[in-house]
């Protein structure tokens, strides 16, 4: 009942004028499937087009030489993909004759050719009845059969590819057909964020769309808790709008960029401020918390601008730092101080229309 209700919806809505789907041959479904696997098709198609009037066929592609692949892919991403595929196609022509093997376990040993590729190779490039379980394909199923959990489990996954499998049309004359629907079902109508579930033609069936949870499925990817540390910066700006940058360590976090002074305490902050700007008379004001999450922890900055009265930056100059104005922006600075800067500099313009010389301290 599924399949003959997504083979139905194929002949109506599918996509079959796709470049791949012209004259289709193993070779040219391969090259497509490596480059859909990671990327839409609307970006795909002209780098497909390009690739395959260079390399018509699979010996072009192992007689060329890996830069000239890359040069091919270059906006692709993920190059990994592109250095496989040469590896691939040399394997093929030493191996295999220029021939792709037909056979599942010899497929899906050949370099970046996954369980789930080789599936759709052989199903579409040799009608073999095989199932797919690409990232379009698991939303699908996850829905359908309302699975529980993250399919970067392997009990999840497991469950997936074997609801996949139960699937399948029985006739081989169907399984290319039936491929590209789940594909195109999973890419067009049963979408992460805004499920068509409307046009879909297997609602009747789909356990997460009876029981409202649509948007619940498929369960995402546990988030880590990262733990979180809190610090105190100063921007010290001053009369003129410049604002006082220092050098971080090499080593840690933004290494050798510049940034604001740092204090683990309010206290500490005071105290410094205190020594170095003491005799000069300054105003501080607390800005808005700013939070940066790094891969292993939660930064929270919680920034105090001081704003120093009446005096001129010559005196307060040392080693450590610079008084950054916008024209000085060829010192390195960590992407959230940009944007802090950023602002900073867009309230001192709003603020003050004075126009001043340089004010980067000397490199
Ligand atoms: N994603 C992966 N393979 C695809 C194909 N053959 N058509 C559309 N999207 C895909």
């Amino acid at each position: 009942m599924f399949s003959k209700q997504v083979l139905a919806w194929f002949q109506l809505h599918g996509r079959k004028d796709l470049p791949w789907q012209q004259n289709p041959d193993p070779y040219k479904i391969w090259v497509s499937e490596i480059m859909l696997q990671q990327t839409r098709v609307d970006t795909v198609i002209p780098y497909y087009q390009k690739f395959i009037q260079r390399f018509p066929n699979v010996r072009e592609l192992a007689d060329a030489g890996v830069d000239e692949i890359l040069h091919y892919w270059a906006g692709l991403g993920y190059y990994a993909r592109a250095r496989n595929l040469h590896k691939t196609a040399r394997q093929v022509c030493e191996f295999y004759q220029g021939r792709f093997p037909d056979d599942m376990k010899e497929m899906s040993a050949l370099p970046g050719i996954g369980r789930s590729t080789a599936a759709a190779i052989l199903a579409l490039g040799f009608h073999q009845r095989h199932a797919i379980l690409d990232g379009n394909v698991k939303r699908v199923l996850a829905r359908y059969f309302a699975v529980e959990g993250w399919s970067g489990e392997r009990k999840v996954e497991a469950q997936l590819w074997a609801h996949a499998e139960s699937l399948l049309p029985i006739s081989k004359g169907q399984i290319a057909d039936y491929t590209q629907a789940m594909m195109d079902i999973g890419a067009t109508l049963c979408t992460r964020v805004h499920p068509d579930c409307l046009s879909c033609p297997v609602q009747n069936g789909c356990k997460a769309f009876r029981q409202h949870r649509q948007h619940e499925l498929p369960t995402a990817k546990p988030s880590r808790i990262l733990p979180q540390r809190e610090i105190q910066v100063a921007m010290v700006k001053d009369v003129q709008g410049a604002i006082w940058l220092e050098k971080r360590p090499p080593a840690g976090i933004w290494g050798g960029l510049y940034s604001f002074p740092e204090f683990v305490d309010d206290a500490s902050l005071l105290e410094w401020l205190e020594s170095r700007y003491g005799e000069l008379a300054y105003r501080t004001q607390a800005l808005p918390v700013m939070t940066h999450t790094f891969s292993h922890y939660r930064l929270h900055m919680h920034l105090k601008l001081v704003q120093l009265v009446g005096q001129s930056i010559g005196v307060m100059e040392d080693d450590a730092g610079v008084w950054y104005k916008a024209p000085c922006e060829k010192i390195g600075l960590a992407a959230p101080v940009r944007k802090v800067l950023r602002q900073a500099m867009l309230n001192t313009k709003e603020s003050s229309h004075d126009t001043h010389g340089s004010m980067c301290k000397a490199e």
